[in-house]
């Protein structure tokens, strides 16, 4: 008989639960909830190629990028999931300008759940891992309902933070401040089933970088230097000896990073000063999980967890992974701008 015993997602949540003093049924639904919509999701990006999901939505987001199909789906499906249940007061998307409310035939509850429905978007058509992501704060407003004020709260706030990656096996991550835990999805039996036990990132790490070399031109002189750095262009100590990983889904570039080690790297640069990936949403809920697994993020200047968001959309430049090279990442660009 083999020794180890099959522990669900639920089941996990629960015994966290137990963990946090005081803590009521209503935080491990809002985890529960969410795994059951990464089930649905992952059925339908599994089926994705074979129903008529794929391709263009027609219409473009708040971020002016062209929505595909299964971004709509993913959106509507985790919203469905949680606009019932009386533990949410209000919700944030990547896909949506404004706070999404809890419809008024439902209790508003004590929870803020933010949320990329679907990472990677570009990289749906093509077969390549995409993932959600989303975090979970306490209210801290007066509004029965909500207010912008939840939604934008530092991330050092996170009750609890996660994302899922549909890649050749879907798997959710999550981290309620005590560790980080990974569940890989058995479609045989529809349940997540603890893979990865207390992941922490490995150091000393892989030596691995990822960013989009593309933009070279467009970075700052520190980050161009850091990155020749890493190339070994420049003979200094320590220089070269990497290997270079970009997916271009973040969820699966930060994956890779978390359970091998190496850095990613997501800079500012003079199109875009603040970067591409979005704070609230997705650089905060990884930062959390980085930070659980022994790791770091930080956005050149500061830990990303410290930043005050000024807005649902805002954009951050992003540098996450193995402590001891976001370490050498922040000495190199502190001071200049990444
Ligand atoms: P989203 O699909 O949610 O908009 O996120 C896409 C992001 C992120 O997943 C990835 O790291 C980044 O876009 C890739 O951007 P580039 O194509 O500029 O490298
Ligand atoms: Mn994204
Ligand atoms: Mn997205």
């Amino acid at each position: 008989m083999n020794e180890t015993h099959i522990v669900t997602i639920e089941r996990h949540i629960i015994e966290e639960e137990r963990k946090h003093p005081g803590a009521r049924g209503a935080f491990s639904n809002i985890l529960s909830d969410m795994a059951l919509a990464a089930k649905v999701i992952s059925r339908e990006v599994n089926m994705a190629g074979l129903m008529d999901i794929l391709g263009q939505a027609g219409h473009r987001n708040v971020q002016e990028e062209e929505v595909q199909k299964l971004d709509v789906f993913a959106q509507d499906v985790i919203y469905r999931a949680m606009d019932h249940t009386g533990h949410l007061c209000c919700m944030g998307s990547e896909e949506v300008e404004e706070l999404l409310p809890i419809p008024e035939k439902f209790p508003a509850g004590d929870y803020v759940l933010l949320f990329d429905p679907l990472d990677g978007s570009s990289n749906i058509d093509v077969n390549v891992s995409i993932g959600t992501i989303f975090a979970i704060f306490r209210k801290v407003s007066g509004a029965e309902r909500g207010a912008l004020e939840d939604c934008i709260q530092p991330g050092r706030k996170q009750l609890a933070a996660g994302y899922v990656v549909y890649g050749s096996s879907t798997m959710m991550v999550y981290t309620t401040g005590n560790g980080v835990h990974g569940f890989t999805l058995d479609p045989s039996i529809g349940e997540f089933i603890l893979s990865h036990p207390n992941i922490r990132i490995p150091e000393p790490p892989a030596r691995s970088y990822s960013v989009n070399e593309a933009y070279y031109s467009r970075w700052s002189p520190p980050m161009q230097k850091l990155v020749d750095h890493l190339k070994g262009r420049d003979g200094s100590p320590g220089s070269g000896g990497f290997s270079s990983r970009y997916v271009g889904s973040l969820v699966a570039d930060f994956h890779r990073t978390l359970l091998r080690g190496g850095l990613f790297m997501y800079p500012g640069d003079s199109v875009n000063p603040e970067g591409k990936l979005r704070l609230v949403y997705e650089a905060n809920p990884l930062a959390f999980i980085a930070e659980q697994a022994g790791g770091r993020a930080t956005d050149g200047e500061q830990e990303i967890l410290d930043v005050q968001p000024q807005g649902l959309h805002q954009r951050t430049p992003l540098f996450i992974g193995a402590r001891s090279l976001v370490d050498m990442a922040h000495e190199q660009l502190k001071g200049h701008g990444s």
